[in-house]
């Protein structure tokens, strides 16, 4: 085996394939271990590219089961964790908030809980990182930025399932000296998003000629950052980061939904050739969605000046990336958004 092996939950989602991508090119001499249950959210098709690298294994299960996640840590010894792993979608998390809990809240406590048995004899050499979200954070509606000192102030059921893992972590790390780290992002955008997110649907509802369901007046606002910014800070945090510490991570890019639709609809006009402002006719104000935070913002200077980290690719650039990976891979899309997604979205946009 491997002398060092890691441990990645949600590698099958959008941000863990880059990660585990990332980390399994860049450390050959690594065993990395992608542990997902598939969910709706988990797709394989993410990793095909790396699926036959001899530093990588794909484990099925589930993170709400402790007896499995017991005798996955007994199976490998794990170094450390990478923990992304969750219910994603701040919508679905409206419907179904039973779900958010025992995946993020409990699987979360049962993954500290068998990290814990493993490695309690002596904690040290390992790392348990958690990815959390700039949403545990609240909104932030007069100005400034969040910073790692905000108080957490979640305001929809995701939030607050990931606002409750993130508050575990710390806990463990107080009660047991597990040795955490935790970062909390802003909004990622990229190749293999799921097509239930902002840029995604926008970008295959455009190809589709389908309406571009702006909520409320499309004046909330999100700090962008690409996947791969991301995947690249998770790298430099797990290897360097200061055990117990938080990191915020984001890509100083405020755009407010409706400008940033337009923006893509210009995008896509010119990608498929269409006459200027075809794409535009498709916007469609709709219901807003209820308790919509205003806005995100995310200060990420500590991880800046610590750790030397900053966002590597600009917006137009990582924009234009990602309509080209869309289009190019028309297969991926087709796949995604047969079968349980068609019926999710049919139900989540039906009345709007
Ligand atoms: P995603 O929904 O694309 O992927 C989630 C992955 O977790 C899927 O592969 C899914 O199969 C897996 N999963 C879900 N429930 C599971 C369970 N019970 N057991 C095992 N695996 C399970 O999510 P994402 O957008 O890639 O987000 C990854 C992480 O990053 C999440 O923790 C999320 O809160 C956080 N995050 C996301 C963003 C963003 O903009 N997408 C920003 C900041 C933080
Ligand atoms: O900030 C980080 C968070 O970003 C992550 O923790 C979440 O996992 C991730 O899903 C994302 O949450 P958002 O709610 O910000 O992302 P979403 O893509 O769902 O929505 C982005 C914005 O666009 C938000 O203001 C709602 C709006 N929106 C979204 C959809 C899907 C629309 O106007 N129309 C839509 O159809």
């Amino acid at each position: 085996m491997a002398e060092r092996t890691i441990l990645i939950t949600g590698g099958a989602g959008f941000i863990g394939s880059h990660v585990v991508r990332l980390f399994v090119n860049q450390y050959p001499d690594y065993r990395i271990v992608n542990l997902d249950a598939l969910t709706y959210a988990g797709n394989l098709e993410n990793l095909r590219d790396i699926e036959q690298k001899p530093n990588y294994t794909f484990v099925r299960g589930d993170i709400r089961d402790l007896s499995f996640l017991n005798e996955v840590f007994s199976r490998y010894s794990f170094e450390g964790v990478i923990h992304l792993a969750a219910e994603s979608h701040v919508d679905r998390s409206l419907e179904q908030p039973t779900e958010f809990i025992l995946t993020n809240v409990v699987g979360t406590v049962n993954l500290l809980t068998a990290a814990r048995n493993q490695w309690k004899s002596d904690f040290r050499g390992h790392r348990f990182y958690h990815i959390s979200t700039d949403e545990v954070y609240g909104s932030v509606e007069h100005g400034g930025f969040f910073t790692e000192q905000t108080p957490l102030d979640p305001r929809s059921p995701y939030s607050a399932s990931k606002a409750a893992s993130d508050q575990f972590v710390q806990a463990f790390a107080n009660t047991n000296g597990m040795p955490v780290l935790i970062s909390r992002c802003s909004n990622n955008y990229g190749p293999n998003h799921f097509p239930e997110k902002l840029i995604p649907l926008m970008i295959n509802n455009i190809i589709n000629n389908k309406p571009l369901p702006v909520y409320g007046k499309g004046e909330n606002v999100r700090d962008w950052l690409f996947v791969k910014d991301h995947a690249r800070a998770i790298d430099v945090i797990y290897h360097r980061g200061r055990v117990g510490e938080v990191y915020n991570i984001g890509g100083n890019n405020e755009w407010k939904n409706i400008d940033l639709v337009h923006l893509l609809c210009e995008v896509m006009d010119r990608k498929l050739k269409r006459d200027p402002g075809t794409s535009a006719r498709l916007i469609t104000y709709v219901t807003d969605r209820p308790g919509h935070d205003l806005r995100y913002a995310i200060d990420s200077s500590k991880l800046q000046t610590e750790l030397g980290w900053q966002p590597s690719v600009d917006f137009p650039t990582g924009l234009d990336q990602t309509v080209d990976w869309y289009l190019a891979n028309a297969e991926w899309l087709r796949h995604v958004t047969s079968g349980d997604y068609r019926q999710y979205y049919e139900s989540m946009y039906a009345g709007r």
